[in-house]
């Protein structure tokens, strides 16, 4: 349990999930200022969308506050179809969970009707559908709402709740809506825990640039395509994501949090920045080794026939990470063009990392593919690929998780 009353397993389940919460008229709205709370310190992204009737018990304003995102609320709403519209909205969350769903809410529902947003979304969408239902108890045990929740049910509706006690009207029996924290371990429970579940991973991918004048600089042939792999399947196995890159040609993976750098220095401060909360460094990124000492601040003339340029050491990146006390797991790679293994090694053990995956700078660099000797401790070593840089990154991805849960000893 951490603080907020969330099992640590929910806490790592819904990092990263697509949460949409739809609010319906009824005093328990209030308890969903909460809810979302909860949700997003879990890391999760909450969008909201209210009912009419639930504008009438707290604010949109609160929840936006809470959400950090717009609050929809019509479904023939100019401004916000150009936005994010209903089906694209239908099709956003991992789940959907509706709270408090009120007995009118149900009952629609069940008749399948889309007169508003929030009924229109649950038409529309394929996500797995949680309802926290709220009503005065007589209404809770009305045999039609019974027989509206058996249906919802059949047609694979999690319902969760409600509580009994105590009701806002008098009454005493079932119909309160669960605590917040109950509703997100509801949630949570929904999710299939990833392989790399509650991880943060700092990535970092693709080349520098050192300026050599305003125009010209020294890089290398990285296409970001492996760095960008990782952060891709990391993600699917339920990680939370930064990716430091350098200038590439490639989109930024879903749910990935990208940081923009350019130079080996703007690198090494991203990564002190973002390894600071993680538990895993990758450093995947073509460093320049060197950098230009006296840039030019205007573009060098060609009025002599040979250029002498004075070159100093760029920063290592992952040495100077792997030199931290507190320090996370971490995993280097290395192109080398000849004795792979061999040199492989010796920077496994130079820079002092948990694991390093060795390939061939002359098959890997801008290639879809990628065939790599993973290396760890004394002798561990282990054979991926060839094959695509994605289905690579899986299997790179089991053997960190292995190395973080065995607590990063020796092989
Ligand atoms: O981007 P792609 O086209 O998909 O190509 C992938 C790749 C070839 C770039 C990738 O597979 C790879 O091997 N990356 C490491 C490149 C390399 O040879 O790095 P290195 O030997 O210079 O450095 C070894 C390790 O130290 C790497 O983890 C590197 O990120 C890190 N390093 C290096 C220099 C430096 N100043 N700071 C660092 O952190």
């Amino acid at each position: 349990m951490n603080d907020d009353g969330l099992t640590a397993a929910s806490l790592a389940t819904l990092a990263n999930k697509r949460i949409l919460l739809g609010m319906t008229g009824g005093i328990a709205a209030y308890k969903c200022a909460e809810l979302t709370r909860l949700l997003t310190r879990a890391g999760a992204d909450v969008r909201v969308v209210m009912t009419t009737a639930a504008t009438e018990f707290i604010t949109p304003l609160t929840m936006q506050a809470l959400s950090g995102h717009r609050v929809h609320l019509d479904l023939l709403d100019v401004d916000a179809e150009a936005g994010m519209g209903h089906i694209e909205l239908a099709r956003w969350p991992d789940l959907i969970v509706v709270a408090p769903a009120s007995a009118d809410f149900l009952a629609r529902m069940v008749g399948g009707q889309a007169g508003d947003l929030l009924t229109t979304l649950l038409l529309a969408s394929r996500a797995p559908v949680v309802l926290a239902p709220a009503m005065n108890q007589a209404m809770w045990l009305n045999p039609a709402t019974q027989d509206n929740l058996l249906k919802l049910r059949d047609r694979g509706c999690h319902i969760a709740g409600p509580a009994s006690g105590s009701q806002a009207c008098g009454d005493t029996g079932p119909g309160r809506m669960l605590e917040p924290a109950d509703i997100a371990d509801a949630c949570a429970g929904l999710f299939v825990p990833g392989l790399l579940n509650g991880l943060h991973l700092t990535i970092t991918a693709g080349p520098t640039r050192e300026a050599i004048d305003p125009v010209r600089f020294i890089s290398n042939h990285s296409s970001g395509k492996m760095g960008y792999a990782l952060a891709t399947e990391a993600v699917q196995a339920g990680a939370r994501v930064t990716l430091i890159s350098g200038p590439v040609n490639l989109p930024v993976p879903d749910r990935v949090h990208c940081i923009a750098v350019t130079t080996a220095q703007e690198m090494l401060d991203a990564s002190l920045l973002s390894a600071d909360n993680s538990d895993v460094f990758i450093g995947v990124a073509a460093v320049a080794d060197y950098r230009v000492s006296d840039t030019s601040d205007h573009k060098i003339k060609k009025t002599a026939d040979t250029l002498q340029l004075n070159l100093v050491r760029n920063p290592d990146i992952i040495g100077t990470l792997a030199a931290l006390e507190k320090r996370p797991l971490m995993v280097g790679f290395a192109a080398e063009t000849q004795h792979i293994e061999q040199f492989g090694r010796e920077k496994l053990q130079r820079k002092n990392l948990d694991l390093l995956f060795a390939n061939d700078a002359t098959a890997t660099f801008n290639s879809d593919d990628i065939c790599a000797t993973a290396l760890w401790g004394e002798h561990g070593s282990q054979t991926l690929g060839p094959a695509n840089k994605n289905l690579v990154a899986r299997q790179m991805l089991t053997l960190i998780a292995e190395r973080v849960s065995a607590g990063q000893p020796d092989a």
